[in-house]
C-alpha cells in the first residue's frame, strides 16, 4: 500500500522554527535548577504499568483512561509513562538512596504519555520539566522550590504566571474531609455534570472540586475547604510555607479548589497558571505539583517525604510564543562569494569565523549576488559579507548589519571576532 504516513494524533514534531523556544525552556532549567542544587536523572519511558497504578492511583484519570498501557512479550503489562514523579520515585527506591543518602534533588526532562483528547496546549505525547525533592518535609523546601518555579518564569520571560496554593491534608484529616464532600455531593447528585454524578461524587469527591462545568462550579462553591479543616500537624506546615513564602517574596493566592488529579499528593498542592488569554486558552496550567509524603513508601521504600513540579513544555512555548519570546536564531553571519577566488577560499573564512564562536553561513551555492543575498535575509542573519577577489586581496570587508543596512569595514582575518563581539547581547541576569 502507497499513500502518505502522518504522525499520530496528538503526537507532535518540533521542527527548527520552533526549536530555539524549547531550547530556552530546557537551558533555563538546566542554569536555574542547578543553582538550587538539583541535579538531573533520567528514567525509562517504559516502565511496569503496576508503578502507576499504585503510585498515581487505579482511579484516576490519568491510570484509568488515559494510560498507554500494553503487554510485553512475556505478558508483563509496560506503560508508556504518564508523568515523571512515580518514576523517580522508583529509582529512588530502586537505588537504595532512601536508605544511604536520603536528601536528594532530582530536574528531569522528557516526554509523558497520555491518552486524550487533543486541543491545542492538550497531547497525547507531551513534554515536561519537572524537579523533586526528596527526604525531606520542612515547609521550606516547599517554598524554596516555588521561589526557584517564580525565578524560572521570570527568567525564561514570562510575566503574570500566578501561584494557586492549596494544602490537600494528610491521611488523617482528609477522610473526614472526603466524606463530608460526598454527603454534599450525594445530596446535590442532580446538580452534577454528568461525568461526576454517581461514581466520582462517591469515589473520588475531590474532583468534583477542580471540574470546569458551570454545574460542578455551582456546587463546589458550597463545599466546605480542606484548609479550614487540616490537623493540627498539616495546619502548621500550611501556616509555615505561607510565612516563608511571604518572607521570600513570592506572590500566591489561595485556591482550595486545586487538588489535583494524582491520587499522591498531601499537604502542599499547587498550580501555575497563565489568566486566559495569554495563548492557551483552556488549557492554561503551566505545571502543577505538591508533596507526596507517602509515595515512596507505597513503592516499597522507607518512609519518604517528598515534593515537586512538572511544567508543561508546549505550554511555556505557546505561552512565549504568543509575546513573541524566543524567536529562532538565524546565523550571526552569512558569508555570500562572488568569483571562483571567493568560492575556493569560503571554507576556510567560514571555519576561521566559527572557532571565533560565530554562527555562520556560508554560500556553497552556484548563485547570483541577488539570490544569496535573499537567501541571507530569510535565514535572518544579523550580518552579511561579501568576499570576492578585492576583499582577498586586500584584507578587509565590509561587514552589513542586515536589519539596519550600515556598513563598516572590518579586517578579513578578524572577521569572527569582529562578528562575536557585536551580537552576543550580556547574560541573564536573574
Ligand atoms: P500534572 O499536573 O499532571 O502533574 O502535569 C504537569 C503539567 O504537565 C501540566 O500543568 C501541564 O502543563 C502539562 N501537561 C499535563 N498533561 C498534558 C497534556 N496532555 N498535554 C500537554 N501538557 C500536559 C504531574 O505530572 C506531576 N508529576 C507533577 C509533580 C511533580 N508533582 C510532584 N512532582
Amino acid at each position: 500500500m502507497s499513500g502518505k504516513i502522518s504522525s499520530v494524533r496528538g503526537m507532535h514534531d518540533l521542527l527548527p522554527r520552533d526549536a530555539a523556544r524549547w531550547h530556552v525552556l530546557e537551558e533555563a532549567a538546566r542554569v536555574l535548577f542547578t543553582r538550587y542544587g538539583y541535579e538531573e536523572a533520567r528514567t525509562p519511558i517504559v516502565e511496569e504499568t503496576a508503578l502507576f497504578a499504585r503510585g498515581i492511583g487505579e482511579g484516576t484519570d490519568v491510570v484509568a483512561k488515559e494510560m498507554y498501557a500494553f503487554a510485553d512479550r512475556d505478558g508483563t503489562s509496560l506503560a508508556l509513562r504518564p508523568e515523571g514523579t512515580a518514576g523517580l520515585a522508583r529509582a529512588y527506591v530502586e537505588h537504595g538512596f532512601g536508605v544511604d543518602d536520603p536528601q536528594q534533588r532530582w530536574f528531569y526532562l522528557g516526554p509523558m504519555f497520555r491518552h486524550e483528547r487533543p486541543q491545542k496546549g492538550r497531547y497525547r505525547q507531551f513534554f515536561q520539566i519537572g524537579v523533586e525533592a526528596l527526604g525531606s518535609a520542612d515547609p521550606r523546601v516547599d517554598a524554596e522550590q516555588l521561589e526557584m518555579a517564580a525565578r524560572y518564569f521570570q527568567y525564561v520571560g514570562l510575566s503574570g504566571v500566578e501561584l494557586r496554593l492549596n494544602s490537600v491534608g494528610d491521611e488523617k484529616c482528609r477522610p473526614a474531609y472526603r466524606e463530608a464532600l460526598t454527603r454534599l455531593f450525594l445530596d446535590r447528585f442532580g446538580d452534577l455534570c454528568d461525568q461526576h454524578r454517581n461514581e466520582t461524587a462517591s469515589k473520588n469527591p475531590l474532583r468534583v472540586l477542580d471540574c470546569k462545568t458551570d454545574r460542578c462550579r455551582a456546587v463546589a462553591k458550597d463545599a466546605p475547604a480542606l484548609i479550614d479543616r487540616l490537623c493540627d500537624e498539616c495546619n502548621t506546615h500550611w501556616g509555615d510555607l505561607r510565612k516563608q513564602l511571604e518572607g521570600l517574596g513570592v506572590a500566591y493566592t489561595v485556591d482550595s479548589r486545586i487538588v489535583r488529579g494524582l491520587d499522591y499528593y498531601t499537604r502542599t498542592a499547587f498550580e501555575f497558571v497563565l489568566p486566559d488569554g495569554a495563548g492557551l486558552g483552556s488549557q492554561n496550567a503551566l505545571g502543577g505539583g505538591g508533596r507526596y509524603d507517602q509515595l515512596v513508601r507505597e513503592l516499597g521504600g522507607p518512609p519518604t517525604p517528598g515534593v515537586g513540579f512538572a511544567l508543561g513544555v508546549e505550554r511555556l512555548a505557546l505561552a512565549l510564543e504568543a509575546i513573541g519570546k524566543g524567536e529562532r536564531h538565524g546565523p550571526d553571519l552569512f558569508v555570500a562569494t562572488q568569483g571562483p577566488e571567493a568560492e575556493g577560499a569560503v571554507l576556510q573564512i567560514g571555519s576561521t569565523c566559527r572557532t571565533a564562536g560565530a554562527r555562520v553561513e556560508v554560500n556553497l551555492r552556484k548563485a547570483n549576488l541577488g539570490n544569496q543575498l535573499r537567501r541571507a535575509d530569510r535565514q535572518k542573519a544579523t550580518f552579511v559579507v561579501v568576499i570576492g577577489a578585492a576583499e582577498l586581496a586586500g584584507g578587509r570587508v565590509r561587514l552589513k548589519r542586515l536589519a539596519t543596512g550600515v556598513e563598516e569595514e572590518v579586517a578579513l582575518a578578524d572577521l569572527g571576532r569582529e562578528v562575536v563581539s557585536r551580537c552576543r547581547a550580556a547574560d541573564h541576569n536573574v
